[in-house]
């Protein structure tokens, strides 16, 4: 495994980590990766070439032949590529969420998928967010973090993001997908959302985002992180 230092951020959906995980790659000048977007991106990638979104061994296919791309830094308008299309947006809808949620449990999906993963990690460290870094991805990573909020937040916070971006949704269907996803990524047989047993558990219900990231530095630097 690599030595390149990461940070695991993981949590579920609208638990604020992939805020708290942009901020925390900025302020220590580290690389950043969203894994959540690459199972988002793998759902949009199927529906593209038409595949059956059930049928598991087109999308593990898909999963190591996906032509992806990230640009622009962590501190400004992110931009990510499938082909040649620009999807950054497209990514973010419920829909593409849903999706990217049923392909996550796809056990060939999770192994094809972990090497991509884990070539994020590179000089002169890494802050990786999703639902499985610290348990599966990055077993040794040096500091893991398990983010929750309430539910009741966590939708509110998930309305307000998909609101200021300029989609048209209701916090009341909002918090019934939310719920159903959790549950989805909470129960599946492979890779479920569950803290590593050695993750630092936070709860950021009522709390900054800028208390949340001094919290997390805090850590980072009891071990000699940052
Ligand atoms: O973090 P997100 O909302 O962009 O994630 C989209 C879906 O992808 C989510 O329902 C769970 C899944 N996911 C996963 O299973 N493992 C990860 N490491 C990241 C996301």
């Amino acid at each position: 495994m690599s030595t390149v230092p990461v940070i695991a951020i993981d949590g579920p959906s609208g638990s604020g980590k992939g805020t708290l995980a942009r901020l925390l790659a900025v302020h220590l000048g580290w690389n950043l990766l969203d894994s959540g977007a690459l199972y988002r991106l793998l759902a949009l990638a199927g529906s593209r070439v038409g595949a059956d979104p059930h049928d598991e061994a087109a999308h593990a296919a898909l999963a190591g032949t996906m032509n992806i791309r990230f640009s622009g830094d962590a501190s400004g308008e992110e931009q990510i590529w499938l082909g040649s299309v620009e999807v950054s947006r497209e990514i973010r809808t419920e829909r593409a969420g849903e999706g990217a949620s049923r392909v996550a449990a796809m056990p060939s999906v999770r192994a094809a998928l972990m090497e991509r993963q884990r070539r994020f990690a590179q000089e002169p460290g890494l802050v990786a967010d999703g639902r499985d870094m610290g348990t599966v991805v990055f077993p040794d990573a040096r500091l893991k973090v398990f983010l929750t909020a309430s539910a009741a937040e966590r939708a509110k916070r998930r309305y307000k993001q998909l609101k200021d971006k300029g989609f048209d949704v209701s916090l009341a269907a909002l918090s019934q997908e939310l719920a159903e996803r959790d549950q989805r990524d909470a129960n599946r047989a492979v890779s479920p959302l569950k803290p590593a047993v050695d993750a630092e558990l936070i709860d950021n219900t009522g709390m900054s985002i800028e208390q949340v990231v001094q919290a997390v530095l805090d850590l980072a630097k009891t071990r000699k992180l940052c």
